[in-house]
């Protein structure tokens, strides 16, 4: 069964109370939830949110090395971590599936968040939907490389 590190960046870990006029009121724990539910038992989902930039490059190392897919929101990392971008580079240069996610639409609010530095070298990019930009990255993945 394939498997799938959905991972948050910093300051997710707020959801629900962190400014819900951009980011509504759903926590990660829900949006969590329901990626388990979205899931069954076509994919194997892992979930991990840290505030530290090594460590997020460190669980992109992980996924390389266990060929994982990655379902990534950078949050503030989005717009200027290089080294998450050269971690993720290589998850995708291995053939992984690596979509970026937003909860807001990051293009229509303050000019620092309309440059991502990972979509380069992302499958592609998912921004705008609330806690739904995740469950469509889910389905994305799951027509790509799940079991039917
Ligand atoms: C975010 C958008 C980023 O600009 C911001 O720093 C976040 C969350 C989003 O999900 O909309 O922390 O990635």
């Amino acid at each position: 069964m394939a498997r799938v590190l959905v991972a948050h960046g910093p300051n997710l870990s707020r959801l629900g109370s962190r400014e819900p006029e951009v980011y509504g009121t759903a926590t990660l724990a829900d949006i969590e939830s329901a990626l388990s539910e979205r899931a069954g038992s076509r994919m194997e989902l892992s979930f991990a949110q840290t505030d530290d930039e090594a460590t997020l490059v460190g669980l992109m190392h992980t996924a390389l090395d266990t060929g994982t897919h990655v379902i990534l929101n950078p949050a503030a990392f989005t717009h200027y971590s290089y080294a998450l971008r050269d971690a993720c580079a290589m998850v995708t240069q291995a053939g992984l599936v690596l979509i970026e996610v937003h909860l807001s639409n990051p293009h229509a609010r303050e000019e620092f968040r309309h440059h991502s530095v990972i979509s380069g070298v992302a499958t592609g990019v998912i921004a705008g939907f609330g806690p739904d930009s995740y469950l469509l990255a889910l389905d994305h993945l799951t027509t790509l490389v799940g079991e039917k």
